[in-house]
């Protein structure tokens, strides 16, 4: 199927067979339809806050699937799912912050998942500050790359954890380094537009000190 993005097919790899998956958000329905055409769940609940995102989604999963594969409700974050309802739980192409914010409307149904898979488009450092303060374990993290672009995915399970979740753990990964360079490269492009066009030194300090978080991790 043409327009799936490799980001998609490598989240849809991390998925291991789970009875009743929800995807957060799901758009055009891409994640739904790649779970379902893999066989890594019997049934897919398809969400998202707007109405006409998800019609996209529905249509797709209408095209393909029989009505008793998937579920396509509107709404906001995991509201929709009723309590133990899902096994485990997708979030993609949101902000981490955003991300942080569905979780935390709804603590409980978030813990009780076997895993979640979360893939932040920016705002990644926030996302794993506000896991690990809640006690989530890493188990998997996959940066994948596509059009210049690296967007980290992070599987997660509920759960105490020991370890602090860091950047230090993706050291390894050849992209680690791509990754850091293209955001160092990101925040000085925004330092150079706010030197130009206005006189904010609070808006430059804390840019500068995003680069310099950045750069430290390439030390
Ligand atoms: C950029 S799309 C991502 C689509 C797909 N998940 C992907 O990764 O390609 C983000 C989607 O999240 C939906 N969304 C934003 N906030 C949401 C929320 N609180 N609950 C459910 N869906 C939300 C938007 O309406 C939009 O369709």
């Amino acid at each position: 199927m043409k327009n799936i993005s490799v980001r998609l097919y490598e989240l849809a790899k991390m998925v291991d067979f789970t009875p009743i998956v929800a995807d957060i958000g799901t758009d055009h329905g891409y994640i739904p339809y790649l779970l379902l055409k893999e066989n890594k769940c019997m049934i897919a609940i398809a969400t998202d806050i707007s109405e006409p995102s998800l019609k996209k989604g529905k249509s797709l999963l209408e095209s393909e699937f029989t009505p008793f594969q998937y579920d396509c409700r509107v709404g906001d974050g995991l509201e929709v799912l009723e309590p133990m309802e899902a096994n485990a739980v997708i979030i993609a192409g949101m902000g981490g912050i955003l991300i942080s914010e569905v979780l935390e409307k709804s603590k409980e149904k978030a813990m009780s998942m076997d895993y979640l898979i979360l893939q932040p488009m920016q705002a990644e450092e926030e996302l794993m500050d506000y896991l690990t303060k809640e006690d989530y374990q890493l188990m998997e993290v996959r940066l994948v790359k596509e059009n210049k672009k690296i967007y980290p995915i992070f599987k997660m399970k509920p759960g105490i954890s020991e370890e602090i979740i860091s950047w230090e753990s993706f050291k390894e990964d050849p992209l680690f380094t791509e990754l850091c360079q293209h955001k160092i490269h990101v925040f000085e492009e925004i330092e150079e537009q706010i030197q130009k066009n206005s006189a904010d030194k609070k808006g430059i300090e804390e840019i500068q000190q995003e680069k310099r978080k950045w750069e430290g991790y390439l030390v």
